[in-house]
């Protein structure tokens, strides 16, 4: 590998590393929330979880949905607890209490030290919704939706930036959901009212579900068509698995990511075309995970009870690992993805789990998330990379490195994140540093097992950990060490 300063990608907005929070089985109740929790502070927040999550340095936190939001009325969510009422929730076929709502959210985001995204229902409600939400939450006084937060207790704004124009209203499964042209135009109204009321927020219009869609790529040509004056990103969410037990195939997915971001760069550059437009549209991958190990279990869980076990998937080491290589492909991306959320955050496909009353625990994913948001900011460089490659079921020429490498000038540090994805053999590395001189190794981090499924559960939850690695040298500018079969690696210089 041969890492130059000149060779920048460009500067990673901190949202890169956002995450979600929907209302969705135990990630709200039993998970951010539980007023009966011995740790829980005067608003019912769990602290150990809060502890959790502000060591991750989680930026900006989706909320409230995902599917949830394409039949939330905001307003069942606000005001005095005891008048709030009971709502059959379609997209999970669950009971929502409504005990926690947008007030709550911006209070938690905060003790979190965290900026909200908040998507807005533009499933079975629309502009009229959108801008009322925007009023409430934005609006200083002097008007019926600021005046009724002020009444429910908030006199300062929420001054919420960030506003997602709905939830993946390209699926069939969406509640509302929309033909591209009729949510184009939808969106295109709702942006422009949201606006009106607040023009300093930033929003973003719902991309594709994922790239196979039927609908994809002209979802985004039209959408983009309707909405490109008055948008600043556009949405992508994928979700990864190993439903088939290939391994050597499931590590090689961030490819499909990485194809499915050039695609999209490719659809808003055409639309800038088309539109002789010198704006520049920017990416929020603002869901992306690994999620499949929960689905079967789903399907037992028993219709309209609240808050139930819902995508509770236990991660593996490997997991660990796909989750490193979608963050450094992320990182590729830095120059267009301004913003992406990995999804979700507590108990739903999440990095922390809990149980109720009891303890919260890190799961494997949680390491490589916390490795990148913490040494992960600056600028990303573009290194040289050699390395071996194999082919898989779904890919051609898959690199057993995959790697990134973040530059903070600011504080003299130089990060190398690197996925070893060959499953029997360690990879050597030599790694030339060329104009970064002076520069020392002070740490080099490794998460692998033995086993490629082991997992931390509550009883277990240190059994696949982050280790230190010994056996990396700098010589004459050369860092020189060995990469384990299947393992995550942060290499930092300063
Ligand atoms: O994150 C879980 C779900 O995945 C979200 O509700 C939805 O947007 C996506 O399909």
């Amino acid at each position: 590998m041969v890492i130059e300063k000149d060779f920048q990608i460009g500067t990673v907005d901190d949202r890169l590393y956002g995450s979600f929070i929907e209302h969705l089985g135990r990630a709200v109740y039993g998970g951010i929330y539980e007023p009966d929790h011995p740790t829980a502070d005067h608003n019912g927040f769990r602290t150990d979880v809060l502890e959790l999550v502000r060591a991750l340095k989680v930026p900006i936190v989706r909320y409230p949905g995902g599917n949830f939001v394409s039949g939330y009325n905001w307003e069942d969510g606000v005001g005095p607890r005891d008048e709030r009422k009971r709502r059959l929730e379609l997209a999970w076929r669950t009971v929502e209490t409504n005990l926690f709502g947008t007030n709550e959210f911006v209070d938690w985001a905060k003790a979190a030290n965290a900026d909200v995204m908040m998507a807005v229902n533009l499933g079975t409600r629309g502009v009229d919704a959108a801008r009322n939400l925007v009023e409430y939450c934005n609006h200083p006084a002097g008007s019926a939706y600021s005046d009724l937060r002020i009444a429910h207790g908030y006199q300062k704004p929420h001054s919420i930036k960030t506003w997602c124009l709905g939830n993946e209203m390209d699926g069939p499964w969406q509640i509302g959901h929309k033909a591209a042209i009729e949510y184009g135009r939808m969106a295109c109204e709702a942006a422009k009212a949201m606006k009106w009321v607040d023009s300093s927020i930033e929003l973003v219009a719902c991309g594709s579900s994922n790239r196979h869609m039927p609908t994809f790529p002209d979802w985004e040509a039209t959408v983009l068509d309707h909405t490109y004056d008055h948008v600043q990103y556009i949405s992508l969410h994928s979700y990864y698995g190993n439903r088939d037990g290939d391994t050597s195939n499931y590590l090689a997915q961030s490819m499909d990511m990485d194809e499915f971001i050039r695609s999209v760069i490719a659809v808003c550059d055409y639309v800038k075309a088309k539109k002789r437009s010198k704006k520049t549209m920017y990416l929020s991958f603002d869901e992306w995970n690994v999620w499949f190990h929960s689905n079967q279990a789903d399907e037992q869980i028993e219709p309209w009870s609240i808050a139930p076990p819902q995508l509770e998937d236990v991660y593996t080491l490997e997991d660990a690992l796909v989750v490193g290589c979608l963050l450094i492909t992320l990182l590729k991306y830095a120059h267009r993805v301004k913003m992406a959320c990995l999804a979700q955050l507590v108990n739903v496909i999440a990095p922390i789990m809990t149980v109720n009353g009891g303890d919260a625990w890190r799961q494997t994913i949680y390491y490589p998330y916390l490795h990148a948001s913490v040494y992960g900011r600056g600028v990303v460089l573009n290194p040289l990379v050699s390395s071996p490659k194999y082919d898989t079921k779904d890919f051609t020429d898959v690199p057993m490195l995959e790697t990134t490498v973040v530059w903070n000038e600011a504080e003299r540090a130089l990060t190398i994140f690197a996925v070893n994805r060959d499953e029997s053999d360690a990879l050597s590395l030599t790694c030339d540093l060329r104009n970064f001189e002076g520069y020392d190794v002070i740490e080099h981090l490794v998460l692998t097992h033995e086993d490629a499924k082991a997992t931390n559960t509550a009883t277990n939850p240190q059994h696949v950990v982050p280790q230190k690695s010994h056996n990396t040298t700098i010589s004459g500018g050369i860092v020189t060490t060995s990469l384990p079969k299947l393992s995550w690696n942060v290499i930092r210089l300063v």
